[in-house]
């Protein structure tokens, strides 16, 4: 049956960055969609972003006739309205485990029986959110990236309980939206896009921790082989904050060696999180900074952030969780990337990715940097030969 005759209704709960997005672009692709957000203000907030962005896809020649889109469009307060009678559930609410229980609680007696509940939390368990409803079998994640109109990843997680119909139904949805949907079979931190950034994370703040280089050395060595931004001042840009705490989370979720650093936890407590603030990494009070291009350092080593990343998109595939291939797509279309790990290993090669992860795991007394079982029993050599 094609996913249009499953799927008539839309309700998207939450009107903020994620929920507008979300209901523009299923309105766009012919839904009807019901948005919901908890005041008046917030839903028209949701909504006049929605025509400012229409009105600019118009101008581009994406979309034909703002008025069609539009009249898919029913802003409401009202939680009973808008999910009624839907077929596809999509919560977009705060990242608060409690929250999104409560939300999914009322929804679950509110929804018809057959209706699909999607969440699209970027960190939270899907399996435990469904335990808040009695229909965990249609219970999965839709985990969109922001902006949400330009971004074509979306991960559907599969929680514990999850059904391969509930699956099947909004891969379609999601291809039906103009998006390229990437199972996640497993339900683990960080699902794949944002699980394979993680180490780089801690590879980073551990030179700053130990003073190796300082964050101008790593940008312009960074921003000298390409990159378009530094990781230093991307961390700034990003808010040091939300580092922290994304590092907090993997430290309880993943390992220990996510542990943020004490200089970070000082900074993120005396207010200094970056762009925001003024004062991060960098003094932003006069703006982007500039960085010498001539402070490249070769005490940094662009490809250890490559190979730290290869190593986790190799536990992801020994996990089960998805196929290097699909690994590829997600970091590719997720972070803009032009290669994805499995792609930039076969510049590398298996055995020189081996030796470094060794290094670097040594040299910064982390495990989470030990070449994982697929490296050293020689599967990422066979599966990078086998790619040709
Ligand atoms: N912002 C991102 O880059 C990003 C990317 C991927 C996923 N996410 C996830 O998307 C979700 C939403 O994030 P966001 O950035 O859009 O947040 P946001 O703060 O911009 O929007 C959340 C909205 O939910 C509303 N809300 C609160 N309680 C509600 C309820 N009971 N019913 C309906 N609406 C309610 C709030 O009023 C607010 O408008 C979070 O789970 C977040 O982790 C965010």
């Amino acid at each position: 049956m094609d996913v249009r005759e499953k799927i008539k209704k839309v309700a998207v709960l939450g009107a903020g960055d994620m929920g507008h997005g979300i209901a523009e672009v299923c309105a766009i692709a012919g839904y009807e969609v019901w948005m919901r957000d908890i005041k008046e203000e917030f839903v028209e907030r949701g909504m006049a972003r929605i025509k400012e962005s229409l009105e600019k896809l118009k101008v581009k020649g994406k979309v034909d006739n703002v008025e069609n889109v539009l009249s898919r469009l029913h802003p409401t307060t009202d939680l009973e309205e808008a999910v009624k009678d839907a077929d596809l559930v999509i919560e977009a609410v705060p990242e608060v485990m409690d929250i999104k229980k409560q939300v999914w609680g009322e929804v679950d007696k509110l929804a018809k029986p057959e209706c699909i509940f999607a969440s699209n939390t970027s960190s939270l368990s899907i399996t435990e959110l469904a335990k808040a409803t009695k229909r965990e079998d249609r219970f999965l994640g839709l985990h969109f990236f922001n902006p949400v109109i330009l971004m074509r990843l979306v991960e559907v997680i599969r929680g514990e309980k999850t059904g391969d119909e509930a699956v099947k139904t909004c891969v379609e949805f999601i291809k039906s939206i103009g998006k390229t949907p990437v199972v996640v079979r497993k339900d683990v931190p960080g699902f794949i896009a944002n699980r394979v950034v993680a180490p780089g994370m801690v590879l980073l703040f551990s030179i700053l921790e130990k003073g190796i280089a300082t964050p101008d050395e790593i940008d312009a060595t960074m921003r000298k082989i390409g990159l378009p931004i530094g990781p230093c001042e991307l961390a700034d840009y990003t808010g040091l904050d939300i580092n922290y705490h994304v590092m907090k989370y993997y430290e309880e979720t993943i390992s220990p060696d996510y542990k943020p650093p004490e200089f970070l936890e000082k900074m993120v407590n005396e207010g200094q999180l970056g762009k925001k603030t003024g004062k991060g990494l960098y003094d932003w009070s006069a703006g982007r900074p500039q960085i010498d291009l001539s402070k490249a350092t070769d005490k940094v080593n662009p490809m250890d952030f490559s190979i730290v990343e290869i190593n986790e998109a190799c536990k992801l595939v020994e996990m089960g969780v998805a196929d290097p291939e699909d690994i590829d797509t997600a970091l590719k279309l997720g972070y803009n990337r032009p290669l994805g790990p499995f792609e930039l290993a076969k510049s590398i090669g298996a055995e020189q990715i081996e030796k470094r992860l060794e290094e670097l795991a040594k040299m910064f007394g982390k495990k989470i940097f030990e070449p994982t079982e697929f490296i050293k029993s020689g599967k990422l050599k066979a599966l990078l030969e086998k790619q040709g």
